[in-house]
């Protein structure tokens, strides 16, 4: 991280976890413990159904709630899909886009630009996943992979928008496996991306996104992934589930020594 030129972001993805009751005994739990003074910023994306509780819980504290997908469009027939104004207004701060569990049942590049210029538009910060699967890591082609993944999916983000967006790499072979991509790993992908933003934004800009790496991230292996210069935070699945191992991966980002 660089904690001078931007922020750090330690974001929660809850993906199909929690009821809403489980939520508020979450919350509660969490906010007995969270860290005080000064902290990284703290995101929680949430079940839909689990936003209303959530925000309403964490109401007087520093914890931006989110949501997990969001639909493109702004209204209409669109049964079972959820608008950005409508996760504003609920009191969201951010939204996840394009996590490659979501990209599995579908959702397409051109997809996720569109939801992440809607996003942009409601004033929600997207959260943008990317990531290669392991044959595409063993085939050498993760960094242009990559590269067509941010590219297509910042598509008229203008010059002013570029800072609200954050970028979260997250290796499909990492996710849920226990298997941590190795903080040299993780960093050479992620200075990648700060690269290819540097070439559509300008270099101010591209120093100033915070760029999030998930994947088996953990109470145990955030400090040294966390300790790489442009690996700015994390995104974390099963390690958000339970307060004290969230906590833990908070105050690893709090540690004066990065
Ligand atoms: P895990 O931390 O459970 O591997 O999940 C990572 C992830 O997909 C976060 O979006």
């Amino acid at each position: 991280m660089n904690r001078k030129y931007r922020k750090t972001v330690i974001a929660g993805n809850w993906k199909m976890n929690k009821t809403p009751s489980e939520t508020k005994e979450f919350m509660n739990a969490f906010k007995s413990i969270m860290p005080k003074g000064r902290w990284c910023d703290v995101a929680l994306c949430v079940p839909a159904v689990c936003i209303p509780v959530a925000v309403r819980t964490m109401r007087e504290t520093r914890v931006g709630i989110g949501a997990e997908n969001v639909n493109a469009n702004p209204s209409g027939a669109y049964t079972g899909e959820i608008a950005a104004n409508m996760l504003v207004d609920a009191g969201c701060k951010y939204v996840i886009i394009g996590h490659s569990e979501r990209r599995a049942m579908g959702e397409t590049d051109a997809d996720v630009n569109a939801k992440v210029l809607a996003a942009l538009e409601a004033g929600l910060i997207p959260i943008m996943c990317c990531g290669e699967t392991l044959e595409q890591r063993e085939a050498g082609i993760t960094a242009e992979w990559i590269a067509m993944q941010i590219k297509s999916g910042l598509q008229g983000v203008s010059e002013e928008k570029i800072r609200k967006v954050i970028i979260a790499y997250e290796p499909i072979w990492a996710i849920g496996t226990g298997k941590t991509a190795t903080p040299e790993q993780a960093e050479q992908v992620c200075e990648g991306i700060r690269t290819v933003v540097r070439k559509l934004y300008s270099s101010k800009n591209a120093r100033a996104i915070s760029i999030l790496y998930g994947g088996s991230m953990n109470e145990k292996n955030a400090y040294e992934l966390l300790a790489q210069p442009d690996i700015d935070g994390g995104l974390i699945g099963g390690a958000s589930l339970v307060p004290e191992k969230f906590v833990k991966i908070i105050e690893a980002a709090n540690q004066p020594t990065l």
